[in-house]
Formats: structure tokens, C-alpha cells, sequence
């Protein structure tokens, strides 16, 4: 048997290999293409880059769906090629957002929970062709996937066609560990029958009709790495006054030590967050999130955190040199599911998870803005940050004090956009202190986040819009007229003040 008799499994199929130009001709003008992929992991990788030469010969335009960013600059390059009409729901590319705030490419940031959920009743155009990368076809052409499930079984399901690219490079261990359910039919859906961290309630494989593969591509790419940076003192301060808030839940008898499931959003605040829990007397955590970043072997490594359930593995280039070749060890305590299912708020409300989730800004009144650079520019998405804060336990949101060097202050009189209201909002923290918003009304609040959020420099100037806000009166004080000028001075000067 070669190696790729080993990789595809079903012989019939073995036929149906071809290269990346062939598959990618599959795809045509104006067609709605699902690709695998979630935080630089499992994307397919050959076909993209196919799809974006050709555009760049020939014009052409697709609506691309993916479970969230692609590595490999594949957003960017694709955005270069202009062959991206629409992109759907996650992205974090520099080159794709600067073609999303131009307008070139219409965004539809969704929760990533429910983009499967609007294809599977119609909401939205149906997908024609899934790419899907994949460690394994099985003899009955199950397709197991590699880093990542993101959207790709219900984009495989669901597609009218299915591009399958074997990556070599993924290792075969990645086998066992996914767990592919999708939510039966409505009317008669059944709850989703995961009750802890670990359950295990669907197939190793995303099922799907041999015939539906109508082309399988061999590649030999590594996932791109995670390009969050280290702890810094600031994210250690975070972590420190978050540790010290949950230990008082502890002594209050509101949680023991084990916690309750973790979950923990994208980027640097957040994994070096996470990364602080090593440090703690809590142990025998579990996590229940969506992107298993460097913090979740940390702790693994460190004794703290006894499985993880998530939707994608995104390394740095160190973590995944030693994690990859070691899988097998980490097997028995990891399991990948549908993001649909990793983010579900019927899973998230019954687990009763912790969720630490990133705030670009937030304001006096606990609202948050995950997206938008004053108002209008798109940083990256809301990911999945609005399936687990609305549903948490506990739904606690940090972020530095200030950005750009101390230009930004993240904590401002009213937010430029919404992502978060104040009614999904628990805590909040920042480098110099934690609030905690439980049961207040919204002049409370303020009093809360004046006291304990804002970098210093900045909170005289908050105290002062705050109390002559106060003197107009209201549910929620505000000066309309100057509500939002600290953004109008930082879109005008690149300062706040
Ligand atoms: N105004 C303008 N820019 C700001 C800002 C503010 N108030 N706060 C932060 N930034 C900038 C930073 O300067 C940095 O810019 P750079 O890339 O040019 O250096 C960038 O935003 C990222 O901030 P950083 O401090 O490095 O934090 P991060 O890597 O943790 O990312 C988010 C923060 C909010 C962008 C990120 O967490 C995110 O995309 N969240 C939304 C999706 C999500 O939460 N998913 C999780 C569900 S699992």
C-alpha cells in the first residue's frame, strides 16, 4: 500500500486525485465556495491559491465562507486577486480588512455559531462547492479533517460538491480526534446530547456520499503558525487580578477550585490570560472554547487543565514543532468538534462556562466593542465572542487600558459600536483593576469601571464626563453631543486628546 492508498482510503476515489488547477476549475463565477480553515489552521491550502491565479488571469468573483481566518496570507491574496465578493464570518488579515473598509469586499461578520444554521434553512444563498483539507477519505468516504473542523462538515454536507485536499503533512494521530455531530432537522430537533467537556456525541469523520467528491488534491503545506505575542506585564496584571477575583468566588462558596469549563477568545490578551492560570491554585480545569491556542498545553504541560474540547488547534511555531509530533500523548484529553457545537448556546448556557473573550474598547456603562476602530473601520469579527458572552456562567472581557501607546485610552465615555451590550457583560478588567458588574444599574457601573478600569491618565477626564453627565440626568447619563468626540479626535489627529 503507498501512502496515499493509506490517506484515501475508498479506491474508487483514488481515481478523482488531480491537481490544484483542475480542482479549482470546478469553481466558477459568482459561486458560493465553503472552505475549511479556522485561526490559521486546516485550511485547504493548493486550491485557494489556484482559485486566486486564475482571478487574476481571468476575472471572477466568489463568496468565500470559511470557519474563520486562513493562514498562509490566503485572505490576502485572494482580496489581491479581487476574487472575494463576500467573506464570511471571520477574517483577520490586514490586506482583506483594508479591502473590507474600502468597500471592495461586502463582510458579513456573523457569530460563528450560526453561519451553518442559515445555510441549512436557506437564509442564505446554498454553497456549491466545499474545499475541504483532510488527514484521511475512509473506505465509505468519510472525510477526516486535520487542525481544525470549523464549518467544514456542514459546508461538505450541505455543498453540491466536495473538493477534498489530502494533506500529507498533517499527521495521521489527528485521526480520533474530532467529533463530527450536527443538530438534527427542525421541528423535531433533539438537544444536543453534550453534557461535559469531554462528550463525545457524533462520527471521527464528516459523512459524506463518495460520489459528492468530485476531486481530491494532494498538498504537503504546514498549518501557519499563531502570531500572538508572549505575556507581557500588563496581560500578567490581567491575569493576576482575574485570578484574585475567582479565588473570592471560591471563599464565597460560588465556584470550588476545579472552576467551571473554560473558554478563552482569540489572540495575545486572552492566551496570555489563560497562560496566568499555571500560577494558580486552581486545577483539574476543563476547557470548553473554540480556538486551542499555546495557553491550553500550557497548562496541559503545567498538570492544571485535564481536557479540552475545542474547534481548532492554532500554534506558535515553537508549541506546534513539539505538540504535532507529540499528539498521541495529548489525544486521550483533546476532542475538535463542529464550531456550530463548540459555540452552541444551548452547550454554552448548560456547561456554565467561564468565557474570558477581548475588548477593543469598552465604555462607563460595560458595553463593548470587539470590531471597530472608532466606529467604523473592522479590525477582525466577532468570532465567537457573542455566542459565549451572551450564554456564560460568568462573562468577563479584558483588554489594556489603553492602545498605540497610550494615544487610545479603551475605556471611553460611550462605545463607537456595539458588539457586547451591558446585559452581556459581567466583568471587566484591565491592567489596573477588575469590575465586577453583577447586579448594578448603570449608574452603578460607572462608579465601578471609574474606579478600578482606566489607565490613569485617562480617568480625570472620564470622572469629569461622567459627573457632568450625571447633572443632565438619565437611566444611563450621557452627553449626547460629546459622546463620542474622543473617537472623533483620534479619526481626526490619531489621538483621543
Ligand atoms: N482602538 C484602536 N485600536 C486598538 C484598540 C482601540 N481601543 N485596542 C487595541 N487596538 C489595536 C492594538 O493596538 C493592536 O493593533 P496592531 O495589530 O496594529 O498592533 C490590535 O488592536 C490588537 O490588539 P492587541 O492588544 O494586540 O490584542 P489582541 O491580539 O488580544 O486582539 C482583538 C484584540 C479584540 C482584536 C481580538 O481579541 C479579536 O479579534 N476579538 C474579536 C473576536 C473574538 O473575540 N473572538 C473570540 C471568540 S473565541
Amino acid at each position: 500500500m503507498t501512502q496515499l492508498d493509506t490517506r484515501i482510503r475508498n479506491s474508487a476515489l483514488r481515481q478523482r486525485v488531480t491537481d490544484a488547477d483542475a480542482a479549482a476549475a470546478l469553481i466558477q463565477d459568482g459561486m458560493v465556495v465553503g472552505m475549511s480553515g479556522f485561526t490559521r489552521s486546516g485550511e485547504a491550502k493548493a486550491v485557494p491559491m489556484a482559485l486566486a491565479a486564475r482571478a487574476r488571469a481571468h476575472p471572477m468573483k466568489i463568496t468565500l465562507m470559511t470557519g474563520a481566518s486562513l493562514g498562509h496570507d490566503l485572505d490576502r491574496t485572494l482580496a489581491e486577486a479581487h476574487a472575494l465578493s463576500r467573506r464570511i464570518p471571520f477574517m483577520s488579515d490586514p490586506g482583506l480588512r483594508a479591502a473590507i473598509n474600502r468597500g471592495e469586499v461586502m463582510y458579513v461578520d456573523q457569530h460563528l455559531s450560526e453561519t451553518v444554521e442559515m445555510l441549512r434553512t436557506r437564509q442564505m444563498p446554498g454553497v456549491d462547492v466545499a474545499v475541504i483539507e483532510a488527514v484521511a477519505i475512509t473506505e465509505n468516504g468519510g472525510i477526516v479533517p486535520t487542525t481544525s473542523v470549523g464549518n467544514s462538515a456542514s459546508f461538505a454536507i450541505l455543498a453540491e460538491k466536495v473538493i477534498v485536499e489530502i494533506n500529507l503533512n498533517q499527521p495521521v494521530t489527528l485521526e480520533g480526534l474530532h467529533d463530527i455531530y450536527i443538530p438534527t432537522w427542525r421541528p423535531n430537533r433533539q438537544p444536543i446530547p453534550v453534557m461535559h467537556p469531554e462528550t463525545r456525541a457524533g462520527l471521527p469523520y464528516i459523512p459524506v456520499p463518495p460520489e459528492k467528491i468530485a476531486a481530491i488534491v494532494v498538498t504537503e503545506k504546514t498549518d501557519s503558525y499563531a502570531t500572538i505575542q508572549g505575556p507581557d506585564d500588563e496581560t500578567r496584571a490581567i491575569a493576576g487580578h482575574l485570578t484574585e477575583f475567582l479565588l473570592n468566588e471560591v471563599r464565597q462558596g460560588r465556584l470550588d477550585t476545579t472552576l467551571a469549563p473554560l473558554q478563552a477568545g482569540i489572540g495575545t490578551i486572552a492566551n496570555a490570560v489563560l497562560h496566568g492560570f499555571i500560577d494558580t491554585p486552581f486545577h483539574d480545569l476543563t476547557m470548553y472554547s473554540e480556538v486551542l491556542q499555546d495557553s491550553t498545553f500550557d497548562l496541559m504541560d503545567a498538570g492544571k487543565l485535564v481536557f479540552a474540547s475545542g474547534s481548532a488547534i492554532t500554534l506558535s511555531e515553537q508549541r506546534f514543532r513539539q505538540i504535532l509530533p507529540r499528539l498521541e500523548d495529548y489525544k486521550p484529553k483533546l476532542l475538535l468538534r463542529p464550531q456550530e457545537i463548540s459555540n452552541h448556546p444551548e452547550v454554552v448556557r448548560r456547561l456554565g462556562l467561564i468565557c474570558i473573550n477581548t475588548a477593543l474598547e469598552f465604555d462607563l456603562y460595560g458595553n463593548v466593542n470587539s470590531t471597530h476602530v472608532a466606529g467604523t473601520q473592522m479590525m477582525n469579527g466577532i468570532g465567537g465572542s457573542g455566542d459565549f458572552a451572551r450564554n456564560a456562567y460568568l462573562s468577563i472581557f479584558v483588554s489594556k487600558s489603553t492602545a498605540k501607546g497610550g494615544a487610545i485610552s479603551s475605556v471611553v465615555p460611550m462605545v463607537s459600536h456595539v458588539d457586547h451590550t451591558e446585559h452581556d457583560v459581567d466583568i471587566l478588567v484591565t491592567e489596573h483593576g477588575l469590575a465586577d458588574l453583577r447586579g448594578l444599574a448603570p449608574r452603578e457601573r460607572a462608579r465601578v469601571i471609574l474606579a478600578h478600569c482606566p489607565h490613569p491618565d485617562w480617568r480625570p477626564a472620564l470622572e469629569d464626563y461622567h459627573a457632568r453627565a450625571l447633572a443632565r440626568g438619565g437611566h444611563t447619563p450621557h452627553l449626547l453631543e460629546e459622546a463620542l468626540s474622543w473617537h472623533v479626535r483620534l479619526r481626526d489627529t490619531g489621538r483621543m486628546r
